[in-house]
């Protein structure tokens, strides 16, 4: 078996320390998951008028949704809480009632900051909404990660302070993909 991950990033600037993150820490997880990076930011704000008939954008989502086995979500916080961004996607990918994507889809969330309390807010508000969507979320670790300098090493990996944790971290969220999906 393959397990195959949608990767749901909450910033969409080109620069964002986030999908830095996802995609660093994507390199700790084992040789049978794959990872792709659900795109967001061409998605029009939701309008329920439109959820009948969504346009093309929104129709890709919630099809990378249903065709993933696991979540892995990266984000910032934004005064105390997730972006919109993620949250119109969130939401897009919920409707309409009684065809929500996001069921049962096991995830793991994790968030980088640049400021000291490092996404606890903007994480504690999510695990409210993915409960809502009936996603079972990964409790622990809990990670919450204050940007410095060398969190990163230049060729873009974790760098070796936070290697042993986010490892484990990884090692833990297969687990608990494995455990939901099976197999
Ligand atoms: C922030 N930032 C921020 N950080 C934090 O820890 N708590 C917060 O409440 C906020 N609020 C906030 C609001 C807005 C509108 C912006 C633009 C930023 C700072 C944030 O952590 C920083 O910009 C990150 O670098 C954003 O993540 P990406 O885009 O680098 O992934």
């Amino acid at each position: 078996t393959t397990y195959r991950i949608a990767v749901l990033v909450g910033s969409i600037r080109s620069e964002s320390l986030n999908r830095k993150l996802a995609d660093a820490l994507i390199r700790f997880a084992p040789p049978d998951f794959t990872f792709h990076h659900l795109k967001i930011d061409d998605l029009p704000l939701y309008n329920q008028d439109e959820e009948e008939h969504p346009p093309e954008a929104v129709q890709r989502l919630r099809r990378e949704i249903r065709e993933a086995d696991g979540l892995l979500i990266a984000t910032p916080e934004y005064n105390r809480s997730i972006p919109g961004v993620l949250k119109n996607a969130i939401d897009h990918g919920s409707r309409p009632w009684g065809h929500n994507a996001w069921a049962g889809k096991p995830a793991g969330i994790i968030g980088l900051s640049t400021s000291a309390c490092g996404t606890a807010l903007a994480q504690q508000h999510l695990r409210n909404i993915l409960a809502v969507l009936d996603v079972p979320t990964m409790a622990q670790p809990e990670a919450f990660i204050q940007h410095r300098d060398d969190l990163f090493d230049a060729d873009g990996g974790i760098g070796p302070g936070s290697r042993d944790f986010l490892q484990g971290w990884m090692d833990r969220f297969a687990t608990w993909v494995r455990l939901h999906v099976g197999g």
